[in-house]
């Protein structure tokens, strides 16, 4: 008898010893898990095993200062962003950002079905929260080169960088059309004019890749295999039109012109295959963005067939109460509710917002149906880049961050993005510069600090002053490299009226303009050249010949000025390729940038853009004085 049940034991145990490997290659074939099955397919498989928890998991977006690897294990987390400037740690390697990534990526990936998340980053001018990455012009900047295939380029560098440091997912283009420079986030958009932002929607398939023309319009496009990244479409939508400029302000606007200026470049980027679309902290007409219903719903998923998914902004939801954060479930019910599907909770709890969205769920304040929906359009993204497949990054494209070629690339794109309003005097021009003069001054705060150059999200979220921000070159650097070797440079950040006088200058360049900022710290009202720059102007222009390069996200007041400089450029926020500025300047290349924007004389005239009835510029949209390379 014993014998008989030891025998039957050491049976039962072999038996348990293959049946599960047996069992798991025959009958456990999971749906989701095969990567040649359909992408609708595979959602479906998945989202039938998904628990509550699992799926609200999916709709949160953490900040990843907030959150490690258990706790993303712990409650399903779907998303992790590094918010502006929000690096593994100063000076980060490709390496350091890699790993951070993917222990986050451990976290989900330990988890019972194993879902990635997915890692986002503010990417809006190139890779902008890592240290040596390509910074390239601000969009202000770009949309002046009216050049789609420039900036589809930049977004296929931008994306590569992006991927070599493990990110997966970046929020841009800013396609806002901004509509009053008082606006500070007016850099982020490319023009007031809705047809050139339209065009530099190219950056969408730079980005993620030429959509397929197989893939039906609407649907979210990622091309797996390409080093792609997941775009986001932004601010949904009327961002750049709010009262005074003022961030996140009321847009009044009628349906008319709301969908002759601010909608159309959305359509585009759906089109186009864009994956992502944030909506704006802005209102319309009165009704917060975030808790749109009518346009987030009924336009743009149900009218519009967008079937990527919608974000919030950071923290959005959370100023849908006039008092922000006052009712965080009002905040949460609200946006929900307007049909939004993956909320950036930023900094805040991501178990309140558990706990709410599971009450509002059992309460039926929040149908089942809505939770599945957001769900759907997020694990179709995850799918369509091929996360499930490849949800670790590796070292490989390393020396991709800041390297040559894109720095080559960020150049060309400075080049083309300055615009030369004045040259020259009584018919006499003064551009190009001649590179054999004896002695020449350069002047102003500008002239040599790389964080300037750059503006706002660039390291830091409002950006900073200094040439220790990252890896580049300043403006002064470029003209030293530029001039003959038997040129002296002389450099004085704000010489006196008498130092000029007594320096014997051939001429100088001046470089002054705006200090960083982002958002709405930027936000003017008088939209004046900071102190000191008027001053140096001044005092450089009336006492030797002189090019003024103003470095701005935006046009300035610059009429009691332009009248003693002999030249002048708008350079904008070129970013870290200052040598891009010294080709121009020095005839390499010729000028060939024409304003996207209008340069307003006063800001009483604001808001003022192309069409208008007072239009009465000081130099309208499309001026831009050319001169020809000498090097021909
Ligand atoms: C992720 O987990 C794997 C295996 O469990 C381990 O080898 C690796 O070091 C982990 N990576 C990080 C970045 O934590
Ligand atoms: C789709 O693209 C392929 C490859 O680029 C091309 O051969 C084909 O003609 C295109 N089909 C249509 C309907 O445009
Ligand atoms: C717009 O700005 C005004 C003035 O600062 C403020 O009173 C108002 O509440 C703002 N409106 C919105 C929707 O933010
Ligand atoms: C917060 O909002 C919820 C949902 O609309 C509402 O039921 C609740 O009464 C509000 N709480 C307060 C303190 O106003
Ligand atoms: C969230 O809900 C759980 C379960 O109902 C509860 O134990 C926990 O205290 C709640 N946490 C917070 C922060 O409200
Ligand atoms: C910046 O990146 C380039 C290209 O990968 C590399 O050669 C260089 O050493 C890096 N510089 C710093 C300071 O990390
Ligand atoms: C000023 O510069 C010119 C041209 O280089 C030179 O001929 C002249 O001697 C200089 N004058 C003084 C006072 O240095
Ligand atoms: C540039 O060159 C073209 C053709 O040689 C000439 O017609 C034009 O006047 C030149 N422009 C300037 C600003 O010198």
């Amino acid at each position: 008898m014993a014998r008989i049940s030891t025998f039957l034991v050491v049976l039962l145990l072999l038996l348990l010893c293959f049946w599960t490997p047996i069992a798991e290659s025959t009958t456990e074939y999971v749906t989701y898990k095969d990567p040649k099955a359909p992408i609708g397919a595979r959602v479906r498989s998945l989202m039938k095993m998904m628990t509550l928890p699992e799926k609200i998991g999916q709709l949160i977006q953490a900040e990843r200062g907030q959150v490690n690897a258990d706790i993303v294990k712990q409650y399903f987390i779907g998303s992790v962003l590094s918010s502006g400037g929000s690096a593994p740690r100063p000076e980060a390697s490709p390496k350091d950002w890699v790993d951070m990534i993917n222990g986050f990526q451990n976290g989900s990936l330990s988890t019972r079905l194993g879902i990635p998340m997915l890692y986002a980053s503010d990417a809006v001018h190139g890779h902008n929260n890592a240290y040596n990455a390509t910074i390239f012009p601000h969009n202000v900047g770009l949309g002046v080169t009216r050049d789609p295939d420039l900036v589809k380029r930049i977004g296929v560098a931008t994306a590569l960088e992006a991927r070599a440091t493990g990110v997966g997912y970046v929020f841009a283009p800013c396609i806002a059309v901004c509509r009053d420079p008082r606006w500070g986030k007016c850099y982020e958009s490319y023009s007031e004019d809705a047809e050139i932002v339209r065009m530099m929607t190219e950056i969408i398939p730079g980005l993620q890749g030429d959509v397929p023309n197989t893939t039906r319009k609407g649907v979210p496009f990622v091309n797996k295999k390409d080093n792609k990244v997941v775009a986001c479409a932004k601010h949904f939508v009327g961002d750049g039109g709010t009262f005074e400029g003022i961030d996140g302000n009321n847009t009044v606007i009628s349906n008319q012109d709301l969908f002759r200026i601010h909608v159309p470049a959305y359509w585009d980027s759906i089109y186009k295959g864009v994956s992502t679309i944030m909506v704006s902290f802005s209102s319309l007409n009165g009704v917060k963005m975030h808790a749109n219903y009518h346009m987030v719903t009924r336009y743009l998923k149900q009218r519009v067939k967008f079937r990527g998914f919608v974000i919030t902004d950071f923290q959005g939801i959370d100023k849908i109460t006039p008092i922000p954060g006052e009712n965080y479930t009002y905040s949460v019910q609200e946006a929900l509710l307007a049909g939004i599907d993956m909320i950036m909770i930023g900094y805040n709890n991501y178990i309140d917002f558990i706990n709410i969205t599971t009450k509002l769920v059992e309460q039926n304040v929040v149908p089942m149906s809505r939770i599945d929906d957001a769900v759907q359009r997020i694990l179709r993204v995850k799918f369509t880049m091929g996360l499930f497949e490849n949800p670790l990054a590796n070292y490989n494209l390393a020396d991709k961050v800041g390297c040559k070629e894109h720095r080559e690339l960020a150049r060309e794109a400075v080049r083309k993005s300055l615009v030369l309003l004045r040259n020259g005097k009584g018919g006499e021009t003064l551009l190009p510069l001649h590179k054999n003069a004896p002695k020449i001054l350069v002047a102003g705060t500008h002239a040599d600090n790389l964080g300037y150059q750059c503006g706002g999200w660039t390291i830091d979220w409002q950006g900073r002053s200094g040439n220790d921000l990252t890896v580049g070159t300043t403006i002064l650097q470029a003209i030293r490299a530029t001039v003959d070797s038997s040129t002296d440079v002389t450099y004085e950040e704000n010489p006196t009226d008498d130092f000029v006088k007594s320096g014997n200058f051939t001429y100088a360049v001046v470089v002054v303009g705006e200090r960083p900022y982002a958002e709405y710290m930027g936000d003017s009202n008088n939209l004046f050249i900071p102190a000191p720059g008027p001053d140096t102007i001044i005092n450089v222009c009336e006492n030797v010949k002189c090019v003024v390069i103003l470095v701005s996200g935006r046009p300035l007041v610059i009429g009691p000025y332009i009248a003693t400089a002999d030249a002048f450029v708008a350079a904008w926020l070129p970013g870290t390729e200052g040598q891009g500025v010294a080709d121009v300047l020095f005839g390499d290349y010729g000028f060939t940038g024409k304003l996207a924007r209008t340069w307003f004389r006063r800001v009483d005239q604001l808001p003022m853009n192309i069409g208008d009835p007072h239009y009465d510029a000081l130099f309208p949209i499309g001026y831009g004085l050319t001169t020809n390379s000498t090097s021909q």
